[in-house]
């Protein structure tokens, strides 16, 4: 083991998805949202991340985690789940990072609804992964531990 510490991520999950495994799994899937955290922890771990999973319906406790991101210069993994489409408090609030900040989504947008194929984050965010499941976190995290040591 190397000296340094591990660098800590904030893994951001918007309305909803606290449901995982049981929400709608032909659609998300069948892992629940306690094997989403289980699995982020674990590959954070792996790349030396301290992943911290947090989950809310709360647009307010969103913008507020965001806001704690910023001040503290933490890096981001956000499903902002239907605020992607609507939330321009979100949007504003991501605006403000001051670590690299990836949105994620377990479907793929834009093979859906109309309604979900505009995000108001996408143009604040570092990047996008979207439609890879559980994996669109896990590729978000190496993404990020690419990113931390450029
Ligand atoms: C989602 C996609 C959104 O459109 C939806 O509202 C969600 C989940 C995804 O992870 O695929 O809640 O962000």
């Amino acid at each position: 083991m190397s000296g340094r510490a591990a660098r800590k991520v904030l893994v951001l999950n918007g309305p909803n998805l606290g449901r995982l495994g049981s929400r709608e799994p032909d659609v998300y899937g069948t892992t629940s949202y306690e094997g989403l955290v289980g699995r982020c922890a674990e590959v954070g771990a792996a790349l030396g991340l301290e992943v911290e999973v947090r989950e809310t319906n709360d647009e307010g406790e969103m913008i507020r985690w965001l806001h704690e991101a910023a001040d503290h210069t933490l890096p981001v993994v956000l499903n902002p789940g239907a605020f992607t489409h609507y939330s321009y408090g979100m949007r504003d609030a991501a605006a403000q990072r001051t670590a690299p900040l990836i949105e994620v989504h377990l479907s793929n947008p834009h093979r859906r609804e109309e309604f979900r194929h505009n995000s108001v984050v996408a143009a604040v965010a570092s990047g996008t992964v979207a439609g890879f499941g559980i994996g669109s976190y896990t590729l978000a995290l190496r993404a990020l531990a690419e990113q931390l040591t450029d």
